[in-house]
């Protein structure tokens, strides 16, 4: 045995015997509770290797108790759940899931560009609830996708892959990035703008962006003053990029039309959080990269990069701090 490893939540059995076949392991044994962190601070102590849930928050004072912390691996492509500076210094390798979520969070950050626009949601409500009513001209219209203009802030991985969906809409697709991207914009087909330029000209604008404090309320009052009345936010990154209480008000006053969320700034998003109370959001609880080939692709690269660090000392898909 090459050392013990902390998992911290229950995770399906082929990928927990990857791991046994190389390692000592200790796991939390639930499914959908997070590690208290109290557990996790014991824990923490002896083991070589982590692999943590974004739920876990990795902090200065989780590392301080780690006594041969050799590496930990994120079982998500964001990673601002731990403190990679405090692991740097600390010489902890930290890996992530890049690549295999892009295209299945591609789709759902479409798919909820789609059921804001249309209002999918409240219509399937409606009907349940009974108040269909008779086919009329303008009940439940919402926004054209087709042909209309779609704004990315952030253009990775997703953000590209969010594009190739937008072109098979016809969609004219405008991006912000903070290094501009002159050989995509050729190659895909997109035109830079700045944040400001793109929040005035897009119907649709899609966050895909890292969270880091540097982007926290990137998107707050100001800026969805300048959206279009008609305009939809959508956003599948993190829910610290959005002022939740600007958003409502903008909501609330119609000042732009709709919104898609899968992340909130509290997650599980309470659920009498004023957001949850308007017909004009969609609302879903951080599903982006869920579908069951993914998730379990995803697994399988966390498990692997332990694997591999404790094994060899090489990350396959290491988190590069210089980001
Ligand atoms: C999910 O949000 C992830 O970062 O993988
Ligand atoms: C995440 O994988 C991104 O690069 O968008």
């Amino acid at each position: 045995m090459n050392g013990t490893v902390y998992i911290t939540r229950k995770l399906p059995e082929e990928i927990v015997e990857k791991i046994t076949n190389h390692f000592h392991i200790k796991m939390w044994e639930e499914e959908t509770i997070p590690v208290p962190r109290e557990v996790l601070l014991k824990e923490i102590v002896e083991v070589d290797g982590l692999l943590c849930l974004l739920t876990d928050l990795i902090d200065e004072e989780v590392l301080a108790n780690a006594q041969h912390l050799r590496v930990i691996c994120n079982l998500a492509v964001g990673y601002n759940n731990i403190d990679i500076e405090a692991a740097a210094r600390k010489n902890i390798i930290v890996t992530n899931t890049p690549g295999v979520l892009t295209e299945t969070t591609a789709d759902l950050t479409f798919a909820l560009l789609m059921a804001a626009a249309r209002r999918v949601v409240e219509s399937s409500d409606m009907l349940r609830n009974g108040e269909w009513g008779a086919w009329s001209l303008m009940q439940l219209t919402g926004q054209d996708v087709y042909g209309a203009t779609l704004g990315i802030i952030g253009l990775g991985r997703i953000g590209e892959a969010l594009v190739k969906r937008a072109k098979g809409f016809d969609m004219n697709v405008l991006y912000y990035n903070r290094t501009r991207k002159q050989e995509k914009e050729q190659e895909l087909g997109i035109h830079f703008r700045e944040v400001k330029e793109l929040l005035q000209q897009a119907d649709f604008v899609c966050l895909l962006l890292p969270y880091s404090p540097a982007v926290h309320h990137l998107i707050g009052k100001e800026e969805l003053a300048l959206m279009k009345r008609t305009g939809i936010l959508i956003n599948t990154a993190r829910g610290g990029i959005v002022d939740e209480d600007a958003l409502y008000h903008a909501l609330k006053e119609r000042q732009i039309w709709a919104a898609g969320l899968d992340v909130f700034e509290q997650e599980p998003v309470p659920v009498d959080h004023a957001l949850l109370s308007l017909p004009n959001v969609v609302t879903l609880p951080h599903i982006g990269s869920a579908s069951i080939q993914t998730r379990m692709s995803m697994a399988n690269l966390a498990a692997d990069n332990l694997v591999s660090v404790l094994t060899s000392g090489q990350a396959i898909t290491p988190v590069d701090i210089k980001k």
